[in-house]
């Protein structure tokens, strides 16, 4: 395996793999550009041909060709590794050993799983009929790999067992359920359904979405696995790993609410296509394409819900910086039906989509509503979206064109703006968070790893008891369970601090450079929770509270201060 990364290294240049991805401009003998892991107008993020990494002065995100894979990608080492050697045209040996990590277990079960849907559904006219009918060619179905899961309790449970799978790792994906009161009476999840495997990004799959071929009143019409290691439903989008590549392409995403939406659109060529699966989106989900770009158009049904003056993906996305426009389809049909009816429709639909804003303020113009009514429409339900743009020549974009449209004055619409409230669930220190931690995450695994690597070693190139204390140091309570977490997948730990310091010290200086970053965002972190709390103070002006939090604010940021100068 050792020998497989360093073939993959020596055959992949980074620069074109990270150019695969984000434009990166020449620099001297560097190239830099807009770093992926955070959000930025002015190139901070640089990557050196010559030592094959990247680091990232904004947001100090740095690494190799594997670690840029796993974090852009959001994949484990292993999903990096088997991404690469497909890159690379290298061909891997099994895991050293013959050892497999757990989630590659899972993973195959998955695959297995996915296999039994595919033959069912060959095997399965009425199944295969209600496809084409609906439209679907025989390679689309193909290319999403599309199944069935037959009618009855327990097929796919003994297939499974048939093929040596253990109940637990059948239960731990999702695919059987126990039977109430039961220690080992199982049944099939899915009966009787269209199956839509649900991948990760890099198209493993992780989890399925299954519709009923023949309704009752009884079983909901979609029905998805539940949430397990390996389907984290605030991070997978359905059909991100077939529109990645169009979506950094064409520069935008198109979101759709529903399975057979994206497929169909997908089946029409319409490729940079997401979606979301009937659930709202997270900030996990939009941090995701915003990676790919910053410009997203829903395409939900004419007549959803999705549009609400409450909607929260949409005020999530604001409040990220995004572009957001929505396409309105005619009412009654959504994106699938005009895919299928009238390709030029739909592509028309779209090219005549408007910025969230003004598709609010147009709806509320065709209601005729009357001068004041519309100022009170307007302040409820549009200033807060204006309120949430992070830039103020934006806002005044928007406030402008409020005004032209609206005849009321920009004085008045500045002065009602001031008033809102920015939606409570949109807050960005929220969000900034999900950022924060996720870096967080990286730096610890790298640190674990050091220390689980040198403890392993003989002898240890570091004091290994220094290095410990002052992990507990910064970590406090979570530092027992982290490390335990991290002991679990140790030997997969150790692979990758190896090969990713391959056999330089480099990792003596990184230590003191890891210690520092990790104590900085920790506190970052906590900076951030006490001004959530600051906020909530001041609206419930609570003056004694409010003085408290800003003394805590001042403290911290202070610590942040002495860091960075020592
Ligand atoms: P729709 O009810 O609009 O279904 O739900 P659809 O996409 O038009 O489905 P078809 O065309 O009848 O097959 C939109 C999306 O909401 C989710 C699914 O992801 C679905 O695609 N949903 C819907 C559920 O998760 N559960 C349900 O019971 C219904
Ligand atoms: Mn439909």
């Amino acid at each position: 395996m050792s020998s497989s990364v360093e073939q993959i290294k020596s055959k992949i240049d980074i620069v074109s793999l990270v150019g695969s991805y984000i434009k990166l401009e020449k620099a001297g003998a560097n190239f830099k550009g807009r770093c992926p892991f955070h959000n930025e107008k002015t190139p901070s993020f640089f990557v050196s041909p010559d030592r094959g990494n990247y680091y990232c002065f904004g947001c100090q995100a740095k690494g190799d060709i594997f670690t840029f894979v796993q974090e852009f990608e959001g994949l484990d080492f292993l999903g990096a590794l088997k991404v690469l050697a497909d890159k690379a045209g290298v061909t891997l040996e099994r895991f050293e050993k013959g050892e497999k990590t757990e989630k590659d277990r899972l993973h195959q079960v998955l695959e297995q799983t996915l296999f039994f849907f595919e033959k069912k559904l060959s095997e399965n006219p009425p199944a295969l009929e209600y496809l084409y009918k609906r439209g679907l060619t025989h390679d689309t179905v193909a290319h999403f790999r599309i199944g069935y899961a037959p009618s009855d309790w327990r097929q796919l449970y003994e297939f499974l067992l048939g093929k040596g799978v253990p109940a637990d790792d059948m239960l731990r994906v999702g695919v059987i359920k126990r039977k109430d009161g039961t220690v080992d009476s199982f049944y099939d999840t899915f009966r009787g359904r269209i199956m839509f495997p649900i991948n990760d990004s890099s198209g493993r799959v992780v989890g399925f979405s299954g519709r009923i071929l023949v309704a009752d009143d009884k079983s909901p019409k979609y029905l998805n696995s539940p949430e397990t290691v390996l389907f984290n439903k605030s991070e997978i989008l359905f059909g991100l790993d077939k529109a990645k590549t169009d979506i950094r392409l064409k520069d935008y995403s198109i979101l759709v609410e529903g399975q057979m939406d994206l497929v169909m659109l997908h089946q029409v060529g319409i490729t940079n296509t997401v979606a979301s699966s009937g659930t709202a989106l997270t900030a996990e989900h939009l941090i995701k394409l915003r990676r790919l770009s910053n410009r997203i158009v829903m395409a939900y049904d004419g007549d959803t819900a999705g549009f609400s003056a409450s909607n929260r993906s949409a005020q999530l996305a604001l409040s990220l910086g995004m572009d957001l426009k929505v396409a309105q389809m005619p009412i009654g049909k959504d994106p699938a039906d005009l895919a299928l009816e009238n390709k030029g429709a739909l592509i028309e639909c779209l090219k005549q989509s408007k910025h969230i804003i003004d598709f609010y303020v147009d709806g509320l113009l065709l209601r005729g509503l009357d001068t004041r009514e519309l100022g009170k429409e307007i302040f409820q339900h549009v200033l807060p979206y204006v309120a949430l743009l992070p830039s103020t020549i934006e806002k005044s974009h928007f406030i402008k064109s409020i005004a032209q449209r609206t005849f009321i004055k920009e004085d008045a619409l500045w002065e009602d703006l001031k008033r809102v409230g920015v939606p409570d669930t949109a807050v960005s220190p929220e969000v900034k968070h999900t950022e924060i931690h996720s870096r967080v995450g990286s730096i610890e695994r790298r640190l674990f790893g050091i220390l689980m690597w040198q403890k392993s070693s003989s002898p240890p190139t570091i004091d290994l008891v220094e290095l410990e204390e002052k992990i507990k140091h910064i970590l406090g309570d979570r530092f027992q369970k982290m490390s335990d977490d991290f002991e679990k997948e140790k030997d997969l730990l150790l692979f990758e601090t190896e090969s990713y310091y391959n056999g330089t010290l480099d990792f003596v200086r990184d230590v003191t450079e890891l210690l520092s970053s990790l104590e900085e965002q920790y506190l970052k972190k906590q900076f951030a929770d006490t001004m959530v709390l600051l906020q909530r103070a001041e609206q419930m002006r609570d003056s004694a509270l409010v003085l408290r939090y800003l003394e805590e604010c001042q403290n911290i940021s202070q610590k942040i201060n002495t860091l960075k100068h020592t």
